[in-house]
Parts: structure tokens; sequence; C-alpha cells
């Protein structure tokens, strides 16, 4: 990643779904290596152990400027997506980047829900939808 961006995602909050494996704990390493002095990771997934195995190489890796918070969430469970955000600590509720990675066939939630309820702002259509994202540096991939 370039430097300029790397210089981007300095101090940003970033959530990842599906971190314990394949291309989402792909994704958090990618992210630690590209802004390894000043990040939070907030990784997801139903496999809480897998989660802190990540969280651990990922500090191993690049250092304690990556902040790592491993978080159990099932996305077929809506209520577990709907008290997502209200469940961190407060410090961490300020989210940047959504990497809405994680699929499950049997999606009983809207996937757009874990947006709705943390970061309104995030999906919200029009102008200024778009307008108060790019205020806020904040996007979903
Ligand atoms: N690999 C490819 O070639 C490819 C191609 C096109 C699209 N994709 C898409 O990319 C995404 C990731 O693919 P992948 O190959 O990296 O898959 P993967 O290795 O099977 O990883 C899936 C991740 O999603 C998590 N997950 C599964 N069900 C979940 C649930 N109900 N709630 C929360 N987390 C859940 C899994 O963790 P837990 O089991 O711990 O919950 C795991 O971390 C998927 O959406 C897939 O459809 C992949």
């Amino acid at each position: 990643m370039s430097t300029a961006a790397a210089k981007r995602l300095e101090g940003k909050t970033v959530v990842i779904t599906g971190a314990s494996s394949g291309i989402g704990r792909s994704c958090a390493f990618e992210f630690a290596r590209a802004a390894p002095q000043n990040l939070r990771l907030i990784l997801t997934a139903r496999r809480l152990d897998k989660l802190h195995e990540v969280a651990a190489e990922i500090n191993n890796e690049v250092g304690g400027g990556v902040q790592v918070l491993p978080v159990s969430l099932d996305i077929s469970k809506p209520d577990e997506v709907r008290s997502f955000v209200p469940r961190l600590p407060e410090e961490w509720r300020d989210i940047n980047i959504l990497v809405n990675n994680a699929y499950t066939p049997r999606l009983s939630a809207d996937p757009r829900t874990l947006v709705l309820t943390g970061y309104q702002r995030l999906s919200q259509g029009g102008s200024q939808g778009a307008r108060d994202r790019r205020r806020r540096h904040q996007h979903h991939v």
C-alpha cells in the first residue's frame, strides 16, 4: 500500500467481519501492515478463539501500534448485529471503515443492518450522506 494510503489510515478504526479465516483474516493483516503505527482493528466472526489467535499474530508481526479487539459476532443473528456497536467499548465505537466480508447462505438479517445500527451516515443515500461520509472519512467495503 502506498505511503499516501497508509497516511490516510493512520488513527482510523476498522471493522472486519469474517476475520477468523480466509479473505477477512488476510485483510486484517494488510490493514495492520499498512498503518502499523496507529490503527484500531475490530475483528469479528463466530470463533472468538481464532480471532484471538489472529490478534496475537498481528501484534507479534507489527507490534503494539495496532490495537486489535476481537469480538464475537454471528451475522445471521439480527439481535447480535443490532447490538454490535452498542456492545463495543466507548472508545471503539467511532468506526471509519467497515469490511463487510462475512457471508452466510442462511443470512436472516439484511447485512446492511450492521451498517444501520452503529453509524447511520455510512448507509445514507443521496448527496448529504456522501458529504457526511467524506467528512467523517467513513467507508464501506
Ligand atoms: N474465496 C473466494 O474465492 C471468494 C470469491 C468470491 C467471493 N468470496 C466471498 O468473500 C467472503 C470471504 O470468503 P473466504 O473465502 O475468505 O471464506 P472463509 O475462508 O470461509 O471465511 C469466511 C469467514 O466468515 C466467517 N463467517 C461465516 N459465517 C459467519 C456468520 N454467520 N457470522 C459471522 N461470521 C461468519 C467465518 O468465521 P467463523 O466461522 O469463525 O464465524 C470466516 O472468518 C465471502 O463472503 C465469500 O462469499 C470469496
